[in-house]
């Protein structure tokens, strides 16, 4: 049975980060002017520069070593060939159908998904286009000009960081809203706004059991009834879901024909392929929702038949694996060089936090080296005026994916050539340090490890591209550490304590949550 730590791949390594424990990463450039070119590679408009890492043609080679050592091209043909590699809920893992853009069929337990998966693109495109071309009346018969996405988790992040992204390419009759957070102030600063005639409400929440959409939900039909001074109005015209449950979805008050269809083969974090993206089409029309899925499925290619040395997905997988497992480092931060990719670095603490946070292995065993890193980050420059100054002076190290689109304004070279010298003078600033200050207290050590991701253009496709990419680095990682990528268990366990605290059941708590409930009991007014 393979496990990492005792295989005899992550001896060599352990043993090679002690051998090369004092190499900086700037002599690595020093003794091989080719090593940008060596330690570069383009897929699909994305081109990966990994070689300010702190990583030697050795060391790579024997991270690859590990990748067969894993069985990695096995692991990628069971999940793309509908094999239930989601062995604690007993599911497949099918986000790749989703974007199958090849006609060839996809299997689970001997059934072609893919007429499934057309047949709701289609009902996609139906409405999308219904309500694009103003067809899609209101009761009162009124255009739609707003959407409001309902959900939270991957029914909210992914969607909402897409059409932040891809905002340019928006039509203008029609704004969309988010609204994820069970706190009211986000519903209510958001329905503030709308003109009730003049709004839909996507329900986004595969379980549609999740308490914050549920709750959220009932708030927004409350609102919409009580803006049209009606008990009994139909709601059919300004309500759909998207969604694996119909019953609920019929309990709350939408009708079979106005819900779109998700499977449980689909995880949450992975969704944004699915009817989930319903909010990314209506925004940047279904063709652009298309080419967002090609996007996806040239790397779905490319990542199954890319020779390791130049699988994008797979470099960073092995690259973050030698940060986490042999350098020490437990933080991956994201920083965005542009204003409209400010929410990937949530979107991607989703994808890899809730999928690699795990510490029993996929035998049920508790392991013993470390696995998901803390994710986090927000845009460059905004981030070099908060959180820099410790990547570079601070006691972590604190590995980097700095990312940025070549296809900036053509109106502002200026700014565009302060923010891409900036993202560059960052990454060399961490590299190199500042080893000979004048005062101690300037003094930076450099040798932290970075990679660049230069996307060509900011377009569905480029995206699309760019999404699949770390998804498919979460997954190589989750089958290195031996871990199940795609529960999350742990969630589950603050839900069960809320939803017995709002049921009041009695239960014992510690002094702290019996106080403290108290307090809030006798504040809100139920
Ligand atoms: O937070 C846990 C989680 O299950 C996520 O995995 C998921 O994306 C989110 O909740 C929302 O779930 P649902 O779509 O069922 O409402």
């Amino acid at each position: 049975m393979y496990s990492p730590s005792s295989s005899v791949v992550w001896a060599k390594l352990q043993k090679l980060a002690k051998q090369h424990e004092d190499d900086q990463i700037i002599d690595y450039f020093g003794h091989n002017p080719q090593r940008f070119a060596q330690m570069s590679v383009k897929v699909s408009g994305l081109l990966l520069d990994y070689s300010k890492n702190r990583i030697s043609d050795k060391i790579l080679d024997t991270l690859i070593e590990l990748l067969d050592e894993c069985s990695i091209k096995e692991a990628i043909d069971k999940m793309y060939s509908g094999v239930a590699i989601n062995g604690t809920e007993n599911r497949a893992v099918l986000h790749s159908a989703l974007r199958n853009r090849s006609k060839q069929p996809v299997y689970i337990n001997g059934v072609d998904v893919m007429p499934s998966v057309n047949g709701a693109l289609d009902k996609m495109q139906r409405f999308v286009d219904k309500v694009r071309s103003g067809e899609w009346l209101g009761y009162s018969g009124k255009v739609i000009r707003n959407i409001v996405n309902i959900g939270i988790g991957g029914s909210d992040l992914g969607p909402h960081m897409v059409c932040e992204a891809l905002a340019a390419g928006h039509y203008a009759g029609i704004s969309s809203y988010f609204v994820s957070n069970v706190d009211s102030t986000h519903i209510q600063s958001v329905l503030n706004n709308l003109s009730h005639h003049e709004t839909l409400f996507i329900i986004s929440s595969k379980s549609f059991t999740t308490q914050e959409t549920t709750l959220n939900a009932q708030s927004a039909k409350k609102w919409f009834l009580s803006q049209a001074g009606k008990q009994d109005l139909d709601i059919h015209q300004h309500f759909v879901a998207v969604s694996a449950n119909v019953i609920a979805v019929e309990n709350f008050g939408i009708a079979k024909e106005n819900m779109f269809e998700l499977w449980d083969w689909v995880g949450g974090r992975y969704s944004l392929w699915s009817s989930i993206g319903l909010p990314i089409a209506l925004s940047i029309g279904y063709q652009g929702f298309i080419e967002l899925l090609e996007g996806a499925h040239e790397i779905d290619q490319h990542f199954q038949s890319a020779p390791a040395a130049e699988n994008l997905p797979m470099l960073l997988a092995i690259i973050g694996v030698w940060n986490i497992n042999f350098l020490g480092a437990d933080n991956q931060a994201i920083v965005p060089y542009d204003q409209t990719l400010h929410l990937l670095p949530a979107f991607l603490q989703q994808l890899d936090m809730e999928s690699n946070g795990k510490t029993i292995d996929r035998q049920g065993q508790e392991i013993d080296y470390s696995t998901g890193p803390i994710v986090w980050g927000q845009t460059g420059t905004n981030g070099q005026h908060a959180f820099f100054q410790l990547l570079h002076q601070g006691s972590n190290c604190i590995p980097v994916d700095f990312i940025v689109s070549l296809s900036q304004s053509p109106d502002t070279p200026e700014h565009n050539l302060v923010l891409f010298t900036n993202m560059l003078a960052q990454a060399e600033a961490l590299m190199i340090g500042n080893k000979t200050p004048e005062h101690s207290y300037s003094y930076c050590q450099g040798n932290k490890p970075s990679n660049i991701l230069l996307l060509d253009d900011l377009s569905p496709k480029s995206l699309g591209a760019l999404i699949a990419t770390y998804e498919h680095k979460v997954f190589v990682q989750g089958v290195i550490w031996n871990i199940n990528s795609f529960d999350q268990w742990g969630v589950q366990l603050g839900k069960t304590l809320a939803a017995n605290m709002i049921d009041n059941q009695q239960r014992s708590h510690d002094s702290s949550t019996a106080s403290l409930l108290n307090i809030v009991r006798s504040t809100i007014h139920e």
